[in-house]
């Protein structure tokens, strides 16, 4: 049975805006973005919101529905009261373009930052040799769905504009580490995740894993093996030593 739902949506610009109250009608089986996409479709043909697939695989309708980081087309509906009211903002780390639509090319920008895989030398396309017992610890990682959730939740750049120089931000942290765990890749990857991408500012709060829509443990799997092999790297004497006489 269908029922009037109570709806708060942010609405504005880059230049400011504010919370508008909608009552728009919920149906059974809904998720937040069919309402949201009935409310464009019945009372504000012009309000801006980022989708595509609407199977939670594209990771185009990241925002935060009442303040926590969610993707529209996986919330449901029956997870709300009848009576209560369902607040949709956009992602609150990242500039507002238009009502829930972000400027995310900060996550582009760091991607770039992570130097590519780089393979041995000697190696050509098509010589590479891998068992999948070698593969298997980063191919979680490669359920990404580039959502950005993860890095909108974080609170090392969520309330901290001034750390997005020095902070690649938990999903690009997760793929250094894949890298790193890559059997063939030959760059150095741990040195890399702490001089350059910030990877002491995480103090592993794990939020980023608890709103991750692919369940991937970024914290335990990605950042905290990280991070070990940095301390392993500072206090192991036979590195520390070999860093000291061989330092490039
Ligand atoms: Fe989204 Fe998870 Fe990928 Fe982060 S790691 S971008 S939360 S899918
Ligand atoms: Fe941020 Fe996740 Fe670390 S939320 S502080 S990157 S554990
Ligand atoms: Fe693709 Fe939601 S529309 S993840």
């Amino acid at each position: 049975m269908g029922y009037q739902g109570h709806f708060r949506v942010w609405r504005g610009s880059a230049e400011g805006g504010g919370l508008e109250d909608f009552t728009v009608e919920v149906n059974e089986g809904e998720v937040v973005l069919d309402v949201i996409h009935r409310l464009q479709a019945t009372q504000a043909p012009d309000l801006a919101v980022r989708w595509n697939c609407k199977a939670g695989k594209c990771g185009s309708c990241s925002a935060e529905i009442n303040g926590r980081p969610r993707l529209l087309c996986m919330t449901r509906m029956s997870v709300f009261a009848e009576g209560e009211t369902v607040t949709v903002t956009p992602m609150r780390t990242f500039p507002v373009i238009r009502d829930l639509v972000t400027d995310v090319s900060y996550n582009y920008r760091k991607a770039r930052e992570v130097p590519a895989f780089r393979p041995p030398a000697g190696v050509a396309p098509g010589e590479y040799r891998m068992q999948q017992v070698d593969v298997q610890r980063s191919q979680e990682f490669r359920k990404c769905i580039e959502c950005f959730l993860c890095n909108d939740t974080c609170h090392v750049i969520r309330d901290h504009e001034e750390n997005k120089e020095a902070f690649a931000g938990p999903r690009f942290l997760m793929r250094v580490a894949e890298l790193e765990m890559h059997p063939l890749d030959s760059a150095d990857r741990v040195g890399q995740a702490q001089s350059e991408h910030g990877l002491g500012l995480c103090n592993i709060t794990k939020c980023c894993t608890e709103v991750c829509p692919e369940h991937i443990k970024i914290t335990d799997n990605a950042l905290i093996p990280m991070k070990e092999r940095v301390a392993d790297r500072r206090y192991d004497p036979v590195v520390w030593l070999g860093n000291k006489l061989f330092r490039r």
